[in-house]
Formats: C-alpha cells, sequence, structure tokens
C-alpha cells in the first residue's frame, strides 16, 4: 500500500515531513520532489535501505547513486577532499542542479557508489527536498524515481505511475521545475569534467572555472558516469529525432507524418510552439507542444511529460523536433538522442 501525501511547495506541511524522515530513519524509501526530477530516497548511510532503492527500480547494481545534503557542512564527513573547485561549485550553484563527484569517504556505504571510490553529491533546492533533508538529518541517496527503463518523473502522478505499490510514501508537489536531471561534474581528477550535461550548463561551469572537458566515451572507453552508458528510455514506438533548420525540418517532419498515416502506423510530434500550426495541419495522432523555439528551458521540462504521454496513448512513430545545442539545449539533445537511440535526422540548409 502506497500512501501519496499532496504538499506545498511553498510551505511543506510539517507532519508530512515527520512522517516521512521517520520511514527513512528507519530504513524505508520515500519518493520526494526536487527541482529537477522526483528521487527516490533512502538513508545514503544505511546499506541495506540503500540496497532496495536498486530492488525496487529494478536498477543495474553498477549504477551509483547521488547522495543529497543540505549544505557543505553535511557534504564535509562524506568526502576526502574538499578543492578549490568544489568550493567554488558549491558557493555559486549549491543548492540547485549541480551534482559534484569528489573521493568519498568511508562513511558512504559501497552499495551508493558501486564500488568506485568517488561519490556523487548535491544539495537539491526544492524547499520539500531541502526541509525533509533537514528534518531527517541524515544524508539521502536518491536516485530519479522512475523504474529503470522508463523516462525520469517530472510530476508526483508519473512516480505514482511507476511506483505505486512499491513503496510506503509519495511526497506529491506537483511538476518539478528544471525537468531534465542534475549536471554531473566529476572534481576528482584533474580538469573538471561534465559527466551528464544537466541543469547547470557548460558555459556557466566555464565561467566559474575556466576550463571544463565534457566525457566523450569511446566504443572502447565506457563512460564514466556508468548511468550513461544505459539508453535510459526506450519509448514504445520509434523515435525519430529531426535536427537542424527549422524551416527544413518541418518539411521533413510533415513528410514522416504522411509516411506513417499511409503504413497506418499512430504517430505522434513533439515539436516547439512556432512548428505546432503548420504540423496540426497534417493531423498526427498526438501533437505535444514542447515550448517555444529559443527557450530550451522549456522544452527541458516538458520532455519526460511529452514521452511518457507517447507511450500511454500507444504512439507508434514519434516525431522530436530537436534544439540547438548551447546551454541547456545540451542536456535536451543528450536525453532525446538516447531516448532515440542516437537516431537523429539532420537537417542542413544545403540539403534543401
Ligand atoms: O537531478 C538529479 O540528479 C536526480 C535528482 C533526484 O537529484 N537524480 C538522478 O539520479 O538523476 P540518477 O541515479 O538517475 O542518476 C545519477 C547519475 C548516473 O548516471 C550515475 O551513474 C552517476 O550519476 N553517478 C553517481 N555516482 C557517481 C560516481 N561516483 N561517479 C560517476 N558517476 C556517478
Ligand atoms: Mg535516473
Amino acid at each position: 500500500e502506497t500512501k501519496r501525501i499532496y504538499i506545498s511547495t511553498s510551505q511543506p506541511g510539517r507532519e508530512a515531513l515527520a512522517e516521512a524522515a521517520r520511514i527513512l530513519r528507519d530504513g524505508g524509501l520515500v519518493a520526494f520532489p526536487t527541482e529537477t526530477v522526483y528521487g527516490l530516497g533512502a538513508n545514503a548511510v544505511d546499506a541495506a535501505a540503500c540496497a532496495q532503492i536498486f530492488r525496487v527500480k529494478g536498477r543495474p547494481q553498477d549504477n551509483p547513486l547521488i547522495v543529497h545534503v543540505s549544505g557543505k557542512a553535511e557534504a564535509l564527513p562524506l568526502i576526502r577532499e574538499w578543492s578549490e573547485a568544489a568550493e567554488l561549485c558549491a558557493r555559486k550553484f549549491w543548492p540547485g542542479p549541480l551534482t559534484l563527484v569528489l573521493p568519498k569517504s568511508s562513511v558512504i556505504p559501497d552499495e551508493v557508489t558501486a564500488g568506485l571510490d568517488t561519490v556523487a553529491i548535491r544539495v537539491p533546492s526544492h524547499p520539500v527536498a531541502l526541509a525533509l533533508i533537514e528534518e531527517t538529518g541524515l544524508p539521502v541517496a536518491a536516485p530519479s524515481a522512475n523504474l529503470s527503463g522508463r523516462p525520469s518523473p517530472t510530476s508526483g502522478a508519473h512516480v505514482w505511475q511507476d511506483l505505486r505499490g512499491a513503496v510506503p510514501l509519495i511526497l506529491d508537489a506537483g511538476s518539478t521545475q528544471v525537468g531534465l536531471e542534475s549536471t554531473v561534474l566529476d572534481l576528482s581528477a584533474g580538469i573538471p569534467t561534465i559527466l551528464r550535461p544537466g541543469g547547470v550548463t557548460r558555459e556557466q561551469l566555464e565561467r566559474l572555472l575556466g576550463q571544463v572537458s565534457v566525457d566523450k566515451p569511446s566504443s572502447d572507453r565506457p563512460p564514466k558516469a556508468p548511468g550513461m552508458k544505459y539508453r535510459h528510455y526506450a519509448p514504445k514506438g520509434d523515435l525519430q529525432v529531426i535536427g537542424g533548420v527549422r524551416e527544413k525540418g518541418l518539411e521533413r517532419m510533415a513528410e514522416e507524418i504522411a509516411k506513417a498515416h499511409r503504413r497506418n502506423k499512430k504517430v505522434g510530434v513533439l515539436c516547439t510552439l512556432e512548428s505546432a500550426p503548420v504540423l496540426h495541419a497534417q493531423l498526427p495522432d498526438l501533437l505535444f507542444v514542447l515550448g517555444s523555439e529559443g527557450r530550451p528551458e522549456e522544452m527541458a521540462s516538458n520532455l519526460f511529460e511529452g514521452l511518457r504521454l507517447c507511450d500511454s496513448q500507444e504512439i507508434e512513430v514519434i516525431l522530436a523536433e530537436g534544439t540547438e545545442e548551447s546551454g541547456i539545449g545540451v542536456a535536451v539533445m543528450n536525453r532525446l538522442k538516447k531516448a532515440a537511440g542516437q537516431k537523429v535526422i539532420p537537417i542542413s540548409p544545403a540539403q534543401g
């Protein structure tokens, strides 16, 4: 039996927080909102509690968890060294969607880090997440609160879809703000390296730290964030990302809609507000607006909802309009390409 408590973001109810904290201290799991996506939390210093997270999600054992704390002071006992770069990042971006990978101390059990010598830590900015961590008085390990292989949950309703019956408590504060997971930044060795693009952009990090590199896995080197090797989410339908110049991309999408209809396939379109009227005229079975063109933060906040909708409406062909790969657009395209199994149709002006 799963209890779902609706909780206000601006004034989180004390009773709900106390109940959630009690469950966490007793070794149980609680799903809670963060500003990025919902997390499935457990006491990070309780190995058995953390092992439960993997079972409930069906998560591969080699994929380490992010530990959530209420501030730098609470992060320090979990790590061996706090660097100058860590100090700068924490001052500028905590609380917020930036996860720092640092050398771990012995306080953190191997269940959390999947045996790695480093631990990923962040301070979430969502008032409910912060209040819950403070109330619990413990570091809280939490991956995204979806079943493995589903898009991360950006609303309490998404968590309910995935984890109903599997966890004792879901704190539901409605929709999250950022909508994509945090940026994971490795500060454990050499040049700061982005292992997963997210809410804090490379440009922002470079302004603060100088040179920042991006982990580029290849066929003979796996990604440094173990989770990045998984496709994460394969929609039931066949997803294609149409990237590049909008005018040409629109023509191509219209063609693909017509093609899918000729094959009697249910077709769904995820697109910008500006493209919606033209694509609507092609009568797709589902049209979902991700946000305005040039506002990748809107696309970020709506993307997972759109992907979940395609599945629940049994869409067979999904056409997603891409965005420019700068700022948070990098993270949007990273998630879209992963969901598409890297199937991107590049559109260049020359092709027209
Ligand atoms: O926004 C977020 O980060 C959300 C909310 C709940 O905080 N959490 C989240 O967790 O997205 P999860 O488990 O879905 O993704 C964690 C990512 C994975 O790719 C994992 O491999 C990587 O962080 N990671 C965790 N610990 C690591 C470590 N020590 N070294 C390298 N990568 C690590
Ligand atoms: Mg996840």
